[in-house]
């Protein structure tokens, strides 16, 4: 694939998810929200599967020899991963529930993976007007501005960020691990957003990121654009995962210092 050719798609890619960026706040300006429960638990609203639908058409019109990986709509990778080798990856909304309570920490997040490996990413709040970006070996920015990430060295400063699942039968281990850092970082955050703390990490606002879980969606573009922006991402886990680069076990990325102290801190946690 060609640097033109990456190009010309992040900029499908931006203009895409800040379109539907306009749609998400229209509706929380203008419209009752709509909310409702997956599996009883997972809150999810009209604006999630209306930007969805938006996306994936938008998407789809200009690349329709692209499969997609969709959160509200086509969200079984091994299907998506059969139709195709050059896969969007999208998630409406990042943040939902912040979305629904109206907080800012909200993103609509896209990223572009051939054969499993992720060659571009956006990450875009339209309550706060940020846009990360970036393409492999091209950097990160936002804004259009270069960004890189902390440069912290020292745990005891570091401020970290983590996120937990809707479903709470983990909790014993997520305390476990939330405990140690804790303990032994500056402070901890749960901002709601995994696709943000990313691009938190990549811009130097947060020193480091890790959780549990999350699904491609979450964190393709994020974990790209902190990676672009100089920080160490990977993951926490001893055991390797199926889907390579679109795994969210254990994520973890921080200041490139810091990432082996926090993974060794992680998985004395995970004991
Ligand atoms: C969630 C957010 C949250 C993370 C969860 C995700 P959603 O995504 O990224 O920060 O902790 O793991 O599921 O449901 O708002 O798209
Ligand atoms: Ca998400
Ligand atoms: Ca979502």
């Amino acid at each position: 694939m060609s640097l033109t050719e990456l190009q010309s798609w992040l900029q499908l890619a931006v203009d895409t998810a800040q379109k539907a960026g306009e749609l998400i706040r229209d509706e929380r300006q203008n419209h009752s929200l709509d909310v409702d429960y997956k599996d009883g638990i997972e809150l999810v609203t009209q604006a999630d599967k209306k930007a969805d639908a938006y996306i994936t058409s938008a998407l789809l019109q200009a690349t329709p020899e692209f499969s997609i990986l969709a959160e509200e709509s086509e969200n079984d990778l091994s299907k998506a991963e059969e139709e195709g080798l050059s896969l969007w990856v999208i998630d409406p909304i990042d943040g939902t529930v912040n979305y629904a309570h109206h907080h800012y920490q909200v993103a609509v997040s896209i990223a572009l993976a051939v054969d499993r490996e992720v060659q571009l990413g956006v990450v875009h709040n339209p309550f706060l007007q940020e846009t990360f970006t970036a393409i492999r070996g091209q950097g990160a920015f936002l804004n259009g501005q270069r960004i890189s990430a902390s440069t912290t060295t020292e745990l005891n400063r570091a401020i970290v960020a983590t996120g937990f699942p809707y479903h709470k039968n983990n909790l014993p281990q997520l305390m476990q691990e939330a405990g140690a850092v804790l303990q032994h970082c500056a402070d901890l955050r749960r901002l709601g957003s995994a696709a943000l703390d990313l691009c938190w990490v990549a811009c130097g606002r947060l020193d480091a990121y890790y959780e549990h879980q999350v699904k491609p969606w979450d964190m393709a573009a994020g974990r790209l654009i902190a990676y672009e922006a100089g920080a160490m991402t990977g993951s926490y886990a001893t055991e390797t995962r199926e889907h390579g680069e679109l795994s969210g076990h254990k994520i973890l990325a921080s200041s490139r210092s810091l990432y082996e102290p926090l993974r060794a801190l992680l998985l004395a946690g995970t004991k």
